[in-house]
């Protein structure tokens, strides 16, 4: 990608543009870049200073392999250091469908309305030709893994970001991705929920409750198979998975394991029908001293994993449950 000369001014600080004037349509004249795309790009934090699309590209070293910190179904994720000194992710979308501009807009703006301590920020955003980019802050401890001692804290730092887009985000956001590779933890191992939105930025139909090629295997509420509807109880469900993933120390779906414990949810339901609760806890977060707490856990988990979607909990109840089992502490 080779960088125009004139420094167009993508960065906006301290606050949203209103969507007409957001800027995201091709072929304007107002930048020199190759793909002669207008670029804007905003920013919360009042600190910022205006930043080019050289500026971005110089952060990551012109998108150098060096820098790529991650691979996910939308893209390529890279490390970059912003020119004022802090860090960031950037994640590069790539497509060329034509009806992904609006939906690519509206995310953006939902994203940017949604601000908690629990949820990776997007600093910013800008086009670039085909490509758009998604500036987030830097997650110094990338995605949570299983087996992690601070195991609960995390998913309660994560209910409650969950929390946020579902009750006091306005208009309410549904995830749709709720996993825990989309749970990321910052320098001091706070929970951060990551790609709310995202799926429907690549899935431009017409319609925005379709959810055929939203969501990851082993999370997706089985009811979503028949109503093709996100739901807030679809990602309690997801939520539930994760709680399951924290307990056991098992990925959702393990081809490797043998027949019969593959799939994680029919695993737990079978060892608890059979009364081998304590089978199913990891043994790097079991200690007897810990029991009571893991079991109460796990009975959350085992709600949020409800078949029928009205049993589930909402997911303020799986936060206050959490809380009361410990998870602040
Ligand atoms: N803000 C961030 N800070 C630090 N690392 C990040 C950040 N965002 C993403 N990553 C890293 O990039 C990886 C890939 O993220 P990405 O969201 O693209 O894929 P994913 O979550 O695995 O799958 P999906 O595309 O379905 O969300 C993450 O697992 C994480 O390690
Ligand atoms: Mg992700």
């Amino acid at each position: 990608m080779s960088l125009g000369r004139r420094r167009a001014p993508i960065v906006t600080q301290g606050g949203r543009m209103p969507a007409g004037e957001a800027g995201l349509e091709e072929g304007t004249n107002r930048t020199s870049d190759p793909a002669g795309s207008k670029l804007v790009l905003f920013f919360h934090s009042s600190g910022s200073k205006e930043l080019t699309i050289s500026d971005l590209l110089r952060s990551t070293n012109n998108f150098d392999q060096a820098n790529i910190i991650g691979c996910g179904g939308f893209g390529l994720v890279y490390k970059s250091s912003l020119p004022d000194g802090t860090q960031a992710a950037i994640k590069r979308l790539s497509s060329d469908c034509g009806q992904m501009e609006r939906e690519f807009q509206a995310e953006v703006e939902a994203l940017s309305r949604a601000q908690h301590k629990n949820l990776v920020s997007l600093k910013g955003y800008c086009k670039f030709g085909h490509d758009r980019l998604l500036i987030y802050s830097y997650m110094e401890n990338g995605a949570w893994t299983t087996g992690c001692t601070r195991g609960l804290r995390i998913a309660l730092g994560a209910a409650r970001g969950l929390a946020y887009l579902h009750t006091i985000c306005d208009p309410n956001i549904i995830h749709r991705d709720v996993k825990s590779s989309n749970i990321l933890l910052d320098e001091s191992f706070e929970a951060h929920l990551a790609d709310f939105g995202l799926s429907r930025l690549i899935c431009p139909y017409d319609t925005h409750v379709t959810t055929d090629l939203v969501g990851t295997l082993g999370y997706i509420p089985p009811e979503y198979a028949q109503t093709l509807t996100a739901t807030l109880k679809g990602d309690v469900y997801s939520f539930g998975i994760v709680l399951l993933e924290l307990l056991t120390g098992r990925r959702p779906v393990d081809v490797c394991r043998a027949k019969g414990s593959r799939d994680l949810v029919s695993w737990v339901l079978q060892m608890k029908s059979e009364g081998k609760v304590e089978q199913v806890f990891d043994p790097l977060i079991w200690s007897k001293s810990l029991e009571r707490q893991l079991r109460a856990v796990l009975v959350t988990a085992c709600k949020c994993i409800s078949v029928d979607p009205r049993s589930r909990p909402s997911i303020e109840e799986v936060v206050s449950w959490l809380d009361g089992a410990g998870g602040n502490s």
